[in-house]
């Protein structure tokens, strides 16, 4: 499908009609949004831009939209429904469980079927040909409705840069935001001077963390001796002569002065290709950091990667709600609590991470994939997360898709997909590997995702036949023609 701009923007403009009409009408308005940080920030601008217009209304964060909770909402009471960052998956299970009641779904999932019958809008880049997985998130989605309920929501621009690198859409050359992502969300959120788009180190927690933890915490590149080495940080520092202190405050990377800044990076590059890093990868350390310049320097809402792992924490610990409050401007209690939920995150991803890496036999590694199950080690909001983080610091084969698993509370089981972009050039598609195989599982199997990020809830005892099939359809991906790659930037 040829992609269609126009199309797009008229879709979004039609839905913010329909939720106009609601406003005017003063009808209940119930928003359901997901619980990662692409999700927060996307319930965030609509509620903000629902709050500006003095609108009736509710929001629920859930981790998953299925026929139980939409047959639930289904019965509490006539009103009029938005979907965001979800709904387009489970677009057969709406139509069904949602009859007549007027809906809107703001999603960048691809849609799980045609056509929709009269009381469901759909916005989603995938209707126009736009790419969801990179060109636009939920909240990207979010915000060209809700630029349309007021006048001044231009402002909310920088959450769906928040949201969009939440979903890791910074896909091009040099970790830069691309397509509607680029020409439509950063430049409005530039315009509107709530954000800053500059090229710079771009190392996890530039503005919270002391520069050797900083350093030590940076996995993609993994720097070896640097990375996950607190000593090693330190004395690399310490050899180039960088002051880490002022007075007796840890200084930022993001306080260097320009001339420091170019000296770390020069180091760094140095230091990696003296270390056969390939010059490509060394380079990466340099890349597109996006600013949120009304927020405080130091705060973790100042750089967009740093304010999603916050909502990413507060999600997935079930605190969603403390999330959006941050994205709808709240900055006193809320965003303390905000910070000491993350703070839990870290030590509980940390200690994930240490019974990956201590119990040796809880990998295992198969022909074309590897796994691990968790069971009640990790629980099933953080086991995606770990599994990233085990594959991007290198814990696991990097060239390989993991494939993990947790039990839930509710006695199934949660399946996590990850892996890297190198893989998915050669045409594996974890989404729909997780559709496919939960489809050939069947027993309320559902599952599907992106093509580098997926999931998936299965019964007990079917991970073993899981695994097999999902062997089986990454062998058929393997040997199929390539995915065309994202186009980089041009500018
Ligand atoms: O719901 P869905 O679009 O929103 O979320 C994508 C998930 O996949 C996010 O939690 C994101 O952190 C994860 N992801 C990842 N590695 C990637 C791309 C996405 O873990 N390379
Ligand atoms: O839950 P997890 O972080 O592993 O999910 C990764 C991606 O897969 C997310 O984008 C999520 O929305 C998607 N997913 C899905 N259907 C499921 C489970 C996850 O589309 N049943
Ligand atoms: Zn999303």
């Amino acid at each position: 499908m040829t992609k269609n701009l126009e199309r797009f923007l008229e879709l979004a403009d039609a839905a913010a009609g329909y939720i106009d009409d609601w406003i005017s009408a003063k009808e209940q308005i119930f928003v359901t949004s997901h619980l990662d940080s692409d999700g927060l920030s996307a319930a965030g601008i609509i509620g903000a831009a629902l709050h500006r217009r003095g609108a009736y209304f509710q929001l629920r964060i859930i981790r998953q939209l299925d026929r139980a909770y939409l047959s639930n909402i289904s019965t509490e009471g006539p009103r009029r429904y938005i979907f965001s960052d979800l709904g387009s998956g489970q677009l057969h299970h709406i139509e069904s469980a949602l009859i007549d009641a007027p809906t809107v779904i703001l999603d960048h999932h691809p849609p799980s079927i045609k056509n929709t019958s009269k009381n469901i809008r759909q916005v989603n880049p995938h209707l126009c040909g736009f790419d969801g997985t990179h060109e636009i998130s939920g909240a990207g989605v979010a915000y060209l409705v809700a630029r349309h309920l007021g006048a001044s929501n231009e402002d909310l621009a920088a959450l769906a840069v928040v949201g969009a690198i939440g979903d890791v859409q910074d896909r091009g050359e040099k970790h830069t935001l691309l397509s509607l992502n680029k020409d439509i969300i950063v430049e409005d959120a530039v315009a509107a001077d709530v954000l800053e788009a500059a090229t710079d180190i771009r190392v996890f927690g530039r503005e919270t963390r002391p520069i050797h933890k900083a350093l030590q915490y940076t996995s993609d590149p993994f720097i070896p001796g640097i990375s996950n080495d607190s000593e090693g940080a330190l004395s690399f520092l310490s050899d180039i002569g960088i002051e880490l202190k002022d007075g007796d405050r840890w200084r930022t990377i993001a306080s260097l002065s320009k001339e420091e800044k170019r000296q770390l990076n020069t180091a760094l590059i140095t230091y990696m290709l003296k270390r056969n890093i390939p010059a490509r990868e060394a380079q990466s350390i340099i890349g597109r950091v996006y600013t949120l310049k009304r927020e405080n320097p130091g705060s973790f809402l100042r750089d967009a990667r740093e304010f999603s792992t916050l909502l990413n924490a507060c999600g997935r610990s079930d605190q969603g709600g403390v999330g959006v409050a941050i994205c709808m401007g709240d900055r006193g209690s809320l965003y303390r609590k905000a910070e000491a939920i993350l703070k839990e995150h870290r030590r509980q991803l940390a200690e994930g991470l240490s019974w990956l890496v201590e119990d040796s036999g809880s990998v295992e590694s198969r022909r074309l994939l590897q796994t691990f199950h968790s069971r009640d080690k990790i629980t099933e909001t953080l086991v995606g997360s770990i599994a990233s983080m085990a594959l991007f610091s290198r814990i696991l084969d990097w060239t390989k898709p993991v494939i993990a698993f947790a039990f839930t509370t509710d006695g199934r089981v949660k399946v996590s997909a990850r892996t890297t972009q190198s893989v998915i050039k050669s045409g594996v598609h974890l989404g729909e590997i997780m559709r496919l195989a939960c489809e050939e599982i069947g027993s309320g199997s559902e599952g599907g995702g992106h093509s580098i990020a997926a999931g998936a809830t299965i019964p007990r005892g079917s991970e073993e036949r899981f695994l097999e099939i999902a062997e089986r359809l990454l062998a058929k991906q393997l040997g199929q023609t390539k995915e065309v790659p994202p186009p980089s930037e041009g500018a």
